[in-house]
């Protein structure tokens, strides 16, 4: 069958952006888009840029744009992308600065994974005649598999919708690595304050939106945004509370175990506090609303069944309270 392919093109010492180019393939049964690439960089353009190493999905190097998402070009079929799409784009990964065609430059996802410490500091005695993998087995939570997993391919922080709007962001494949540090109990309670602590920070783990996307993309099924979420609630559970983040979980939950549903009127003082800077910051958008008829009583009204919706909530603290 031949195919065309449609490559995202850019060499930084002739073009001012990039630009598509189309090749035309004679391609097999099983073959991935990797194979089709190193055809194509082989038989129809030797100066077209990619790179990949183990073609197993193991090394994360062949991480690129096809068809729109981020996916490790050695383990997506042709045949799949073709029935699901009907064509075959390929592009590099979106969020970090190209280098050439298709090969982007990782030196900020690197950054972002340093910044996080990613070692462990140990506070516990050894034992003797324990190895590390004896130690590993016995004290680490079974989440932490998954996020051992991470190939630091650089989908995830590709398809983040913050990190598209704000390069400080911690990112996702950097959170799930401290969470595999933070939740180690061979480290040092105070270095897992210390790491929590520091993660507080503005671009920390509160500015994650939760759109799900590091999850939907990740070759090793990582999940990096529950792994945020587990840093944002051992952050609350060690009194964590200052950030706008923290407080606005918080307030939520307190409204709502207070009145059955949410209260708009009284959320946002929940989040800035009643401190006369932050509130004067807000007053312009709660006039704007008070005006257009937006704002509901703050005093509220209970809904009906309030209790059972308490004793809910209750129950679900009792369950995931750490023991
Ligand atoms: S869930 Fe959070 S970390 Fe993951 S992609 Fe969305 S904003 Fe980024
Ligand atoms: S978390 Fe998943 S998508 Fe992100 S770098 Fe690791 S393996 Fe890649
Ligand atoms: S070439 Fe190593 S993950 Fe694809």
């Amino acid at each position: 069958m031949r195919l065309t392919f449609t490559i995202q093109r850019f060499n930084p010492e002739v073009d001012s952006t990039s630009h598509p180019q189309e090749f035309r393939l004679d391609v097999g049964r099983g073959m991935t888009v990797l194979d089709a690439l190193i055809r194509i960089k082989n038989e129809c353009d030797g100066s077209l840029a990619l790179r990949y190493s183990c073609r197993s999905a193991i090394c994360g190097s062949c991480s690129m744009t096809i068809n729109g998402s981020e996916k490790l070009a050695c383990r997506t079929s042709l045949r799949k992308e073709l029935d699901r799409h009907g064509h075959i784009v390929v592009a590099p990964l979106r969020n970090l600065p190209v280098i050439k065609d298709l090969v982007v430059d990782m030196a900020p996802f690197w950054e972002k994974i340093r910044d996080v410490q990613p070692w462990l500091s140990p506070g516990r005695p050894w034992r003797e005649g324990r190895s590390v993998q004896m130690e590993a087995r016995d004290h680490l939570h079974p989440e932490f598999n998954n996020v051992d997993a991470c190939i630091m391919c650089g989908a995830c922080v590709a398809a983040c919708t913050v990190y598209e709007v704000s390069k400080g962001f911690a990112g996702p494949a950097a959170l799930a690595k401290a969470d595999r540090f933070l939740s180690d109990p061979r480290e040092a309670p105070s270095a897992t304050r210390a790491r929590l602590s520091a993660l507080q920070r503005e671009d920390g783990i509160w500015d994650c939106t939760r759109c799900n996307f590091c999850v939907e993309v990740c070759p090793k099924d990582v999940k990096p945004m529950e792994a945020i979420i587990r840093l944002r609630r051992a952050s609350l559970e060690r009194g964590m509370a200052t950030t706008g983040g923290a407080r606005h979980i918080l307030g939520f939950t307190e409204l709502v175990e207070q009145q059955g549903r949410l209260n708009e009127a009284i959320m946002p003082l929940k989040v800035v506090g009643f401190a006369p800077r932050a509130v004067w910051r807000i007053l312009p958008l709660g006039l704007k609303m008070f005006f257009k008829g937006k704002v509901p009583n703050p005093l509220g009204h209970a809904i009906p069944g309030l209790s059972h919706l308490q004793a809910l909530i209750r129950r679900v603290r009792r369950a995931t309270s750490p023991v």
